[in-house]
């Protein structure tokens, strides 16, 4: 992407792939035309290079992380390999994107446990309602969005898991839209299953993502969809027909082969980048920008959706005309999204100060 040309301001629907990783994902296609060229090590050592970076991303054990194709396959993982059946509820907030609502509602459907879906207020997480419906009947896990994908909102993550860990309800997050804008320590932040796909604010390729299974509950979840790889001794392709149900020992037992390894290629080409910048850098950089935008915007007479004092990454506001607004950002080269009648703006690591200066002079015209 020529960055300078257009104003990137589109990081929650899709993040530019940075050099580095494009040359990686380059190296791996054109190795591959002679597949005999790619050995062992490239393949699973890239997989297991895409853990080391994620878990030291979270302060994580790399035992604890899957590689995974999308955020999907985290919730997925939770809805249909967590112990829940008739007469226990999940409770889940309402307008959560749709990737942590249907993996819910079809396992609920086949499963036969209950999905709580509790109200927002004025379009933001209700947390104290959350909290409350935690306390409801048979309740034995809760699943939340960190960073609304709408309202850029932002989950008291601490919070939540604190009460989960109290009531002993799994905690499972869809991170996609927090992880990168914002930082987290799962050592100190009681979540139990983050699922994240990493091309977004992890700036990785389309197909790339990771699940993040705490150590406690490797074998509280049934490994599904099950893959041959699951299993301890599945590295010894000597003996690929000697079957042995007994799961590896840590959260690879969740991953599925064969992965797109080229596709993990670029994705730890991507995640050392960002270790590079420095995590706590890129979030307080952005927290700037988002705060600029919105403070800007509110100055200008737009109303703000999300909240100043709570944000990631995104910055949701609800000009007068939102499509007329949209339409005067794109003629400007202002890459954006319009998204339940609001304008979603997401700056990140790459935004400079005349990247937000020509965003509000496009929006509030
Ligand atoms: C909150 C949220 N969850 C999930 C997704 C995407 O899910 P997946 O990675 O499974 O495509 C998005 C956006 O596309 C999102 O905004």
């Amino acid at each position: 992407m020529d960055a300078r040309a257009e104003v990137y301001m589109n990081a929650a629907s899709t993040g530019p792939s940075p050099v580095r990783s494009i040359a990686a994902q380059r190296e791996f296609i054109e190795r591959r035309a002679a597949p005999h060229t790619v050995d062992y090590e490239d393949q699973f050592g890239t997989l297991a290079r895409c853990r080391d970076l994620v878990a030291s991303l979270l302060n994580a054990r790399t035992s604890e992380i899957a590689m995974a194709t999308n955020t999907g396959a985290g919730i997925n993982l939770a809805a249909w390999g967590l112990p829940l059946g008739r007469g226990d509820t999940m409770v889940v907030p309402d307008g959560e994107f749709p990737a942590n609502m249907y993996p819910w509602l079809g396992a609920s459907r086949a499963r036969g446990f209950d999905v709580c879906v509790v109200p927002l207020r004025n379009g933001l997480l209700d947390e104290d309602a959350l909290l409350s419906a935690l306390d409801g009947r048979g309740v034995k896990a809760l699943s939340v969005s960190w960073t609304s994908f709408a309202s850029g909102d932002v989950a008291d993550l601490a919070t939540l898991g604190a009460a989960c860990q109290a009531r002993d309800i799994v905690f499972v997050v869809d991170g996609i839209q927090g992880l990168g804008p914002l930082t987290l320590d799962v050592a100190k932040v009681k979540v139990d299953i983050l699922a994240c796909g990493a091309q977004k604010w992890l700036l990785s390729p389309w197909g790339s993502g990771f699940t993040f299974v705490r150590r406690e509950l490797l074998d509280v979840i049934t490994p599904q969809p099950v893959s041959w790889m699951a299993v301890r001794g599945s590295d010894d392709f000597s003996r690929l027909v000697d079957y042995e149900l007994a799961w590896r020992d840590d959260a690879r037992r969740f991953e599925q082969v064969t992965l797109a390894y080229q596709d993990f290629a670029g994705m730890a080409a991507s995640l050392e980048l960002l270790a590079e910048l420095g995590k706590e850098n890129v979030a307080a950089h952005v927290a700037t920008c988002t705060r600029a935008l919105l403070s800007g915007a509110a100055e200008r007479g737009v109303e703000c959706v999300t909240s100043i004092e709570r944000h990631a990454g995104i910055a949701s506001v609800r000009p007068r005309d939102a499509e007329q607004a949209s339409a005067r950002l794109g003629a400007r080269g202002v890459i954006h999204s319009l998204r339940e009648g609001t304008i979603r703006l997401s700056p990140y690591c790459y935004t400079t100060d005349a990247d937000v200066e020509a965003t509000l002079d496009a929006l509030a015209d």
